[in-house]
């Protein structure tokens, strides 16, 4: 297939990772045109050079009358399967309660354990399919999908086959990280040493299972103030690094714990979140490999003015990268673009360095960039193609798709109507 007619075509080549001022280099191709072949890319450049091809004559054809084009979102982090919205506790927040105070009292994310714990795999995963058809529509490709509303053996490993079963059901890439290590389930709470004999199950039991299933690649704790202390932490990444699952972590969300020096210790593909981080986390993970995700619509959706500190972490030469954290409690968005719209606006980041977040780096962080992450010949044929003139117009209409069409491996997987 040739794709032909882009007014900018953001093949986002480059250096990878991509830290401090590279984050900004796109690599715009201005009348850009892409070749596909068996949902690869074979060519890409600007349309002159890719209809000179040979094989291009015999292709078929789609002009897109000066439309952008992009690589497809890769979103790093979320928590794609959970039973139901929480959109009751939406609106205690709004009367003034925090998301601490609602998880004292059994909400937040227990939950959403107790609704996943009484759902069965057929409406789990239906509503699993809904959002993916979301996820597509915005221009998302790939996604990486937590566990961690199971908190015991049959519903994490309910969780992780069910992100096995999805990626192979429907077109989207789903990575699974094992996030067991959320919270301390309320069984283990009234327990005396409860959260240790909880971790003990994590290392002994199912972790190994997690594994010997090849269920899910990565393995992520949610490190924080009401949820696992940084030494509980590194007993289940280490446990799961044995295992080879490769770290990542929830770090400096609520409070500052040290899990960021704790991520750059072990070697983490990612920390996320970070918005309570201290200058020397922000030089300790500049200096590393691990990749800084930030997360802006938890902060948006809790109405929290204390963003991460994105300029900072770019400054100082960190990996940055940006995700939705889809999640029932803190960010209940499938849109990639309205991130974009809130990095700029409120991290301060171009919409430059916000697309190589959301692209290159998010793959970088996934262990996929040699795959995805950007338009180039031998990568995998996913592109997002918006109707705009000009990439910078879709984080400015803000809280509007402009998603036009969406390709995974070369094959439209989302077209909107009436156009
Ligand atoms: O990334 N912080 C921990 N986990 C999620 C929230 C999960 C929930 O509230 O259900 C997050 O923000
Ligand atoms: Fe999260």
């Amino acid at each position: 297939m040739l794709i032909t007619g882009a007014s900018q075509l953001l093949t986002l080549r480059g250096r990878v990772p991509r830290r401090g001022k590279f984050l900004a280099d796109i690599g715009i191709i201005r009348d850009g045109a892409l070749l596909v072949r068996d949902g690869v890319i074979a060519a890409v450049g600007t349309r002159l050079e890719v209809e000179s091809l040979p094989e291009s004559r015999s292709a078929e054809k789609l002009d897109l009358g000066g439309r952008v084009v992009l690589p497809g979102f890769v979103d790093s982090h979320t928590h794609l399967i959970h039973a139901a919205s929480r959109a009751e506790e939406y609106e205690l927040k709004i009367a003034g309660a925090s998301y601490e105070e609602i998880a004292r009292k059994g909400g937040g994310i227990l939950n959403s354990v107790r609704k996943l714990r009484a759902a069965t795999v057929e409406t789990l995963k239906k509503r699993a399919h809904a959002a993916l058809r979301e996820f597509a529509a915005h221009g998302t490709t790939t996604l990486e999908a937590k566990s961690g509303y199971g908190l015991d053996v049959a519903n994490e490993l309910k969780i992780l086959r069910l992100h096995k079963e999805l990626s192979a059901e429907q077109p989207l890439d789903i990575v699974s990280t094992f996030l067991g290590a959320h919270v301390v389930p309320a069984e283990y709470r009234s327990k005396r040493g409860g959260a240790q004999q909880y971790v003990a199950l994590l290392t002994d039991k199912l972790i190994p299972e997690v594994a010997a299933e090849q269920v899910a690649e990565f393995c992520d704790v949610f490190c924080d103030r009401g949820a696992f202390s940084v030494s509980e932490a590194k007993k289940v990444l280490e446990a799961g690094k044995q295992h080879g699952l490769a770290p990542r972590l929830h770090a400096e969300q609520l409070t500052r714990s040290g899990a960021t020096q704790l991520a750059v210790q072990l070697g983490a593909a990612s920390c996320d979140h970070l918005e309570q981080v201290s200058r020397a986390d922000v030089r300790a993970v500049a200096k590393s490999n691990t990749v800084a995700t930030l997360l802006p619509g938890c902060d948006f959706h809790l109405g929290l003015r204390k963003y991460a500190p994105a300029r900072e972490l770019i400054e100082a030469g960190a990996i940055v990268a940006l995700a939705t954290d889809y999640n029932p409690g803190t960010s209940p968005t499938m849109s990639i673009p309205m991130i974009w719209s809130l990095a700029c606006s409120q991290l301060r980041m171009s919409p430059a360095e916000a697309i190589a977040a959301a692209t290159i780096n998010a793959a970088y962080s996934l262990l996929r960039d040699h795959k995805i992450g950007s338009l180039e010949s031998g990568k995998q044929a996913d592109i997002a193609i918006f109707d705009v003139d000009d990439y910078r117009e879709i984080p400015y209409y803000f809280g509007v798709n402009k998603c036009w069409m969406t390709l995974k491996k070369g094959r439209p997987v989302f077209q909107k109507a009436h156009t």
